[in-house]
């Protein structure tokens, strides 16, 4: 890390430690969501970090942005995975938003006054995404919305919503990419999810019945919202793997600290070898893991194309923070599966990681596809 980095982590493990944590247990069970921690933060820079300073945000190279999130998840997968989508959000309309999109929608998102939320899922369109079935119908002055979307991040929290709707064929040139504002007529939220981890991060249904968007709205040109999601996706692999090496960082820790307090047999179960060979393995994917995001978001920084890389680290990563965490429960043992301690939070904020943006067999899909080019060019 160069020191700037170090300033960022060591500013965030303050912020996390203090303001974070300790409504972590209570949170998670009740499943509420501050707003006021996702503004302090926005205080503080950290809600748009990636975008440049013109519209609010710390133009921070996506290798800092990994390191910032991985920080963040050490106390909060939620929170981390808030801003990484609400960042997803922020990179789409500042690549692809013209001017006037970007002045109106980018300070409020950079500054955390506002979340942003990403819709491309739906009922039958989950990892064959360009089969989506919500359209946007033309018509004078902009287009109407019908359908819905499903399994939203920040759904009902989120104030801009990028929404990919068919305007034309089937298939992924059919696709055209919209922002959509909380509030607008005909657009409403549906049934809120029951799930097994990420309780602070609410994920809801979203309604589109007669939803009238103004053609300002539409981002680039018709058809071209499948890649508009896609190269979103790209940077949101990245933001999921750092999130992935915090949330494992912290099982890691947990489990250590734990090993070498508890007595067993006359001596800490750190001695016991079994456990040894356990944690050497844990530290290894962990530090891995990180290289290979580091290495993804290197690419990004250095403009080269990354999906490969992109799709590597959230499935390595990902993989890790559920096995990890997963040992992590085990060498705490009886208590490590209570809510005395944080790991098993960690357990269950875990597993989504594998299947958001992209699942690790979509991800294999890509690398593989990316294979087959490079062997026959
Ligand atoms: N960047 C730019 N363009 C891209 C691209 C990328 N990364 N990936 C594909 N494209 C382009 C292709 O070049 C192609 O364009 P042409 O036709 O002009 O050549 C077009 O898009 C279609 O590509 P494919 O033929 O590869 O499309 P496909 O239907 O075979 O799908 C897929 C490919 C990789 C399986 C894709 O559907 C996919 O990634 N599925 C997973 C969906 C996903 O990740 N969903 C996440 C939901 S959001 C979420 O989880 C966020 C959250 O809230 C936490």
């Amino acid at each position: 890390m160069n020191d700037m980095q170090k300033e960022i982590v060591e500013g965030l493990k303050r912020f996390r430690l203090e303001k974070i944590e300790p409504h972590m247990e209570h949170d998670d069970f009740e499943g509420t969501f501050r707003m006021d921690i996702f503004n302090q933060l926005g205080e503080l820079g950290f809600t748009g970090m990636s975008v440049s300073e013109e519209y609010g945000g710390l133009n921070l190279p996506c290798q800092d942005y990994s390191y910032a999130l991985e920080e963040i998840a050490k106390s909060s997968v939620a929170y981390a995975v808030t801003i990484s989508v609400s960042s997803m959000v922020q990179s789409i309309i500042d690549t692809f938003g013209n001017e006037q999109q970007k002045q109106k929608y980018l300070p409020e998102l950079t500054s955390g006054q506002a979340i942003g939320a990403f819709a491309l899922s739906e009922s039958g369109a989950g990892s064959d995404a360009a089969s989506l079935k919500t359209t946007a119908k033309k018509v004078e002055g902009g287009y109407i919305l019908n359908g819905s979307k499903l399994w939203i991040t920040s759904g009902g929290i989120a104030k801009t919503y990028v929404v990919m709707a068919r305007t034309g064929a089937e298939g992924s040139k059919g696709v055209s990419a919209f922002i959509v504002e909380d509030g607008t007529k005909g657009f409403e939220y549906g049934k809120k999810e029951r799930k097994m981890g990420w309780n602070i991060s609410p994920t809801r249904e979203l309604l589109f019945d007669n939803c009238f968007v103004p053609e300002e709205n539409l981002l680039q040109q018709e058809g071209m919202g499948f890649k508009v999601a896609m190269s979103g996706l790209d940077k949101g692999r990245v933001a999921i793997g750092s999130i992935s090496v915090g949330c494992a960082q912290r099982a890691l820790d947990e489990a250590i600290k734990y090993s070498l307090e508890r007595q067993q047999f006359k001596q800490a179960i750190f001695n016991f070898q079994g456990l040894q060979f356990m944690m050497a393995d844990m530290a290894c994917d962990v530090e891995a893991s990180r290289l290979l995001v580091q290495a993804a978001a290197k690419s990004i920084d250095d403009g080269q194309s990354n999906q490969k890389l992109a799709s590597m680290a959230k499935m390595r990563a990902s993989d890790t923070a559920m096995s990890v965490t997963t040992d992590a429960v085990q060498i705490l043992g009886g208590v490590g599966y209570t809510k005395e301690y944080p790991v098993e939070r960690f357990m269950r904020d875990a597993k989504v990681l594998q299947i958001v943006e992209g699942t690790n067999q979509i991800q294999k899909v890509v690398i593989s596809r990316m294979l087959k080019k490079e062997y026959e060019s």
